[in-house]
């Protein structure tokens, strides 16, 4: 049996403590190698985990280099600790978004490719199994040729959320904070977004960021999909009250996903796959097949795969590459929301 692999947690506010959780779950295959955090108060995390804590990445890697390192910092700081840990030659599990800006992000994608220095991107859905089976059933054809894809993120943030001064501001809105995760999902099953129509309103709240947009996506492969998204309306529909993902959440059982095919539609996290057993037909009666899934935590999943993508095993199933893509595709969209304008992200 290999020896762990020693994964360093830079960042351990919110998010780093559920990659501490997931290194704890994740038994033999990893263990904590330190804690870096500028707040002194983080200090108690390392002291209760028995590792060593720094306040800087520089000072934790020339103490002594860990296997892989996983930057849960605030994105300003994605850019410079994923490039310096590229050019130490330490494989990274940066949370997203990859970066501030697309710009940004594509200096981490070439980086990475020229080094060879594996970089994995939190986009944490696509390692949860209902994500992996409903890609397997469209590349197997159960739903012929996708067609159209539907999206609801409708939730609400209570108001206190809003007591932090950046989640008011343009940047910290349900764009950058929720849809970029839909995003990354709808690539992953119709592959590249072409062009992005999107309006956006801030009626509800009245903030300087959004709190609702709705959104018109053309893929490279000429399917077509919409996203309606607001952190404003009570709702059962989305991501996270529907996937159980997050024990946080409270759990609907809802649909909030929808992707049509030419011989049948895939609604998700509830894996009903409607089919027409003749003939295709709107006279027809269509039927629901239960696709059964066993959920598990994509976090922890998330750490089992940047494990075996440290020791060499595997390839990142979310590249810098697809980090990007999702981040400028959400560029667009927040492009396209402010100047009225359809955005061909190609161009
Ligand atoms: N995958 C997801 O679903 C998900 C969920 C939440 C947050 N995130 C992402 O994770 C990142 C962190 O978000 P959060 O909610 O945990 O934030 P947070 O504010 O709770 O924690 C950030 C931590 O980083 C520390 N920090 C600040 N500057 C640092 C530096 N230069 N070096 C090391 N540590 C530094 C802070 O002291 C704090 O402890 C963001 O990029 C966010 O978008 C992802």
């Amino acid at each position: 049996m290999n020896a762990p692999v020693k994964i360093a947690v830079v960042g351990a506010g919110l998010i780093g403590k559920r990659h501490i959780e997931a290194i704890a779950a994740s038994g033999s295959e990893a263990m904590v190698h330190s804690i870096t955090d500028p707040d002194p108060a983080r200090s108690a995390i390392a002291r209760q985990l028995d590792v060593p804590y720094f306040q800087t990445l520089q000072a934790m890697v020339s103490n002594s280099a860990p296997d892989g390192v996983i930057v849960a910092t605030p994105n300003r700081f994605h850019l410079e600790d994923t490039l310096y840990c590229i050019s130490k030659g330490i494989p990274v599990l940066v949370e997203k978004p990859l970066a501030v800006t697309a710009e940004e992000g594509l200096k981490i994608v070439i980086a990475s490719e020229e080094k060879g220095v594996p970089v994995l991107v939190g986009h944490h859905r696509r390692h949860n199994p209902l994500v992996q089976r409903a890609k397997a059933e469209i590349e197997a054809g159960s739903i012929g040729q996708v067609v159209s894809v539907h999206a609801t993120c409708w939730l609400y943030k209570p108001d206190d959320y809003f007591n932090v001064t950046w989640r008011r501001q343009t940047g910290g809105g349900p764009i950058y904070i929720n849809l970029i995760h839909d995003i990354d999902l709808l690539q992953h099953f119709c592959g590249p977004v072409e062009t992005v129509m999107a309006m956006q309103a801030n009626t509800a709240r009245s903030h300087e960021v959004e709190d609702t947009a709705v959104i018109t996506l053309r893929f490279e492969n000429g399917a077509l999909g919409t996203v309606n998204l607001s952190d404003t309306i009570v709702a059962p529909w989305s991501w996270e009250l529907t996937a159980r993902e997050n024990p946080a959440y409270p759990v609907t059982g809802q649909a909030t996903y929808w992707i049509g095919g030419t011989n049948g539609s895939l609604e998700m996290p509830t894996m009903r796959i409607w089919h027409q057993q003749n003939t295709r037909s709107w006279w027809e009666p269509i039927d629901a097949r239960h696709v059964p899934v066993r959920s598990t935590d994509p976090i922890e999943a998330q750490i089992k795969h940047f494990s075996a993508v440290i020791s060499g095993d595997k390839q990142p199933l979310v590249p810098a590459r697809a980090g990007w893509q999702a981040l400028r595709t959400i560029e667009a969209v927040k492009r396209s929301a402010e100047s009225g304008s359809t955005v061909n992200i190609a161009i």
